[in-house]
């Protein structure tokens, strides 16, 4: 199986240390593809071609990015808006995404208790990240359960690395 992750954090290689981690090891399994997103394409200009290609390419896409307003770092929806065509991802003709996996991985500066629907942010992880899941039944693609990091502030390096051992096994599986 053949695993395409975006990574879409805007300073991957810099102020990121979840997600930098993350990606690092998703990038030495076999059978996985990373693309560093913001780094391809620092003035937002995406080459569309290129990201269809990638997909096409892939059995299973992941979109691995830090939670931001409850939701993704913009050029991720950037993305979606260019690179999710009628004709390629949808309509008719649309078949790009049919048979292929799909999910996320995300990071949150919150805890696990705060996405609950009696903590602090009122809604569950699986209910804020609904639009991704919406848009991988609209596109045909079969949903994959998020892979979540919660508690990015202050993580200890052996819960960092906990989160890296079962990112590996979430991507492998
Ligand atoms: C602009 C911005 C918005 C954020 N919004 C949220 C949020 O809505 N919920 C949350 O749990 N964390 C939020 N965070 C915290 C990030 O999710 C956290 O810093 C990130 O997951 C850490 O990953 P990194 O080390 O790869 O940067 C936000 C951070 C920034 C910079």
């Amino acid at each position: 199986m053949k695993t395409l992750v975006l990574v879409f954090h805007p300073d991957l290689n810099g102020q990121s240390r979840i997600n930098a981690a993350l990606a690092k090891a998703a990038g030495e399994l076999e059978d996985v593809t990373v693309r560093d997103e913001y780094a391809l394409y620092p003035d937002g200009k995406i080459d569309v071609a290129a990201e269809q290609a990638a997909v096409e390419a892939a059995d299973r896409v992941v979109f691995q990015f830090p939670l931001y307003w409850l939701s993704s770092p913009a050029l991720l929806k950037t993305w979606e808006d260019e690179v999710l065509q009628h004709g390629w991802a949808y309509g008719s003709d649309g078949h790009a995404f049919e048979g292929t996996e799909f999910g996320v991985a995300v990071s949150a500066g919150s805890p696990e208790e705060a996405y609950q629907t009696d903590g602090a942010n009122k809604f569950t992880i699986d209910q804020i990240l609904v639009p991704f899941e919406a848009t991988s039944n609209y596109v045909g693609a079969t949903w994959v359960k998020p892979f979540v990091t919660y508690s990015a502030f202050g993580l200890s390096d052996e819960a960092l690395a906990e989160s890296v051992e079962n990112y590996k096994k979430f991507l492998a599986k």
